[in-house]
């Protein structure tokens, strides 16, 4: 069998090979126009450089001895989309359209980039100005400066006036602290002596802690003292409340029944005002512990103070008091809780130079302990917000009653501040706590005159409390009734003691 391809007319006549011509047909062969055919494969016929010319039928023709057969198929050639004609003009309207397009979003995009390059450069150059001067605020210390000139006002010690500037720091240990304060060589401590121990105390802003002070005299006999500090994070105005404190200290002097100041360490460090150390903790506390009990158990192993030595404890803060009223000071917060027990029974009073005075919102406020401190407070001081000595000497009574009360809770029944105060005003006192003797309680009836010209002065108080104290045998105790369970622990409500008070009308209002 042979095969051979034709390009022309549809119809193919057989036997016709020799009429090819005339029938307007063409056999084709790899060597015509220029060797475009390629039928190395006669199957296949592959046509290169194709022309519109080569538009038509294509047959392929097989043949042998015993006659022939066809197949074909019609070529359509199309035209180069290229050769589509398009007009001149249009092409260069585009370009030019295209041109400026890119070119405008060439010039936006460079302005929009200025802008954010250079906003980023301001904020730059302003992040670095802030640094430069936040570092610049780090660098410099809060400078206190103290003015004594106005301690005395009205014959009264008041708190000295302290101020705190901003400044660059002089030295370097007030970088540490934050805080630069003015040396005084007369109180200075320099902190290496000292050695912190655990801790006796907190309030909101400060804390106390046991210290061990070295004598430079003596290597091997240091000396135990407390040190008030303030707690971390504390505020300007806590700080100048603690050196106004350690200024008070330094000019009331010494006396045995106050907590004196030992020293200061003002340097290189946080403030700390060193104090005498007592060792038996505050009044309060220490009488609650020596309560009387049923006998079966004691909570603690204590004697329990003879009346005489109750009245001995009320002298020698009569005492305390005599002195600080005679320095000027007004304590504003005389309370067993403030009064220390120091070596050999001796009371000492504590606290005496905080600055403090109760706000119309804090009546409210409670001590550490859950009592409410305006229950010492003095009529004019709670309705007038006005401290004097004489008010501390009504704190003096309520001071006495918790004495003879073993760390009793003045007022126990009264539900609200609003009671106290309406019943203070209609001249209701604290009834006689059981086992007190007559003339300690006329002591403090005197104590709550509701005027504080009626009331006697501490020099006064003195004197009838030694009276008293010379008149008592040494061991005659307090009868407070069998207490309770409840009562042997520290509990905000007395049950044994103060269930036997009831008020009773004042006959001096
Ligand atoms: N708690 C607070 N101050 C104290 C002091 N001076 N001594 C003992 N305990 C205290």
């Amino acid at each position: 069998m042979d095969l051979f391809w034709v390009f022309g007319e549809e119809t193919f006549t057989i036997g016709g090979i020799a009429d090819l011509d005339r029938q307007n047909q063409r056999s084709l062969t790899a060597q015509q126009d220029g060797g475009r055919y390629d039928i190395s494969d006669p199957q296949r016929l592959i046509i290169s450089n194709v022309t519109l010319n080569d538009t038509g039928f294509y047959t392929c023709v097989a043949y042998n001895t015993l006659g022939y057969t066809h197949s074909h198929a019609y070529l359509t050639v199309l035209e180069p989309l290229d050769e589509v004609p398009v007009p001149v003009r249009s092409h260069l309207r585009n370009y030019v359209i295209l041109i400026v397009v890119l070119g405008l979003l060439v010039v936006m995009g460079a302005l929009a980039a200025a802008r954010f390059y250079g906003r980023l450069r301001l904020e730059r150059r302003e992040k670095k100005r802030a640094v430069e001067k936040a570092n610049a605020f780090q660098a410099m210390t809060k400078k206190v400066l103290i003015d004594h000139q106005n301690m005395l006002a009205n014959g009264t010690i008041v708190a000295p006036t302290i101020r705190i500037e901003r400044c660059k720091p002089s030295k370097e240990g007030s970088v540490m602290s934050g805080y630069e304060l003015p040396v005084d060589p007369l109180w200075e401590i320099p902190r290496c002596r000292l050695q912190l121990g655990k801790q006796l105390g907190e309030g909101a802003f400060g804390r106390v802690v046991r210290g061990a002070l070295d004598n430079p005299a003596k290597p091997n006999a240091s000396i135990v003292v407390a040190v008030k500090m303030l707690k971390e994070g504390h505020t300007d105005a806590e700080l100048l409340d603690l050196v106004s404190e350690m200024e008070v200290m330094k000019m009331i002097g010494r006396h045995i029944n106050i907590i004196n100041l030992v020293g200061t360490s003002t340097q290189d460090g946080p403030l700390l005002v060193i104090v005498e150390y007592a060792p038996h903790g505050n009044l309060r506390t220490y009488l609650r512990e020596r309560r009387p009990t049923s006998g079966y158990e004691r909570a603690f192993d204590h004697e329990t103070p003879s009346v005489r030595e109750l009245t001995s404890f009320s002298y020698q803060v009569a005492r305390g008091m005599e002195y600080l009223a005679s320095k000027k000071c007004i304590h504003r917060d005389l309370a067993a809780r403030n009064i220390l027990v120091g070596e050999n029974k001796t009371l000492k009073i504590a606290d005496f130079g905080l600055a403090r005075d109760i706000q119309n919102n804090e009546y409210y406020r409670k001590v550490t302990d859950g009592r409410l401190p305006v229950k010492w407070m003095a009529p004019e001081a709670l309705f007038e917000r006005l401290y004097t000595t004489q008010s501390d000497v009504w704190s003096f009574g309520i001071l006495l009653w918790e004495i003879m009360t073993m760390g009793g809770m003045p007022y126990p029944s009264i539900p609200n501040v609003e009671k106290l105060f309406s019943l203070l005003r209609e001249g209701y006192r604290m009834e006689q706590p059981p086992g007190c003797p007559q003339n300690l309680y006329g002591v403090m009836r005197e104590c709550w005159e509701y005027y504080p010209t009626l009331r006697p002065t501490f020099t006064e108080l003195v004197e009838q409390l030694n009276t008293i104290l010379a008149s008592l045998a040494p061991q005659e105790y307090l009868d407070l009734g069998v207490p309770s369970p409840a009562d042997s622990a520290e509990s905000s409500r007395d049950v044994s003691v103060d269930s036997q008070f009831e008020l009773c009308k004042s006959t001096a209002m």
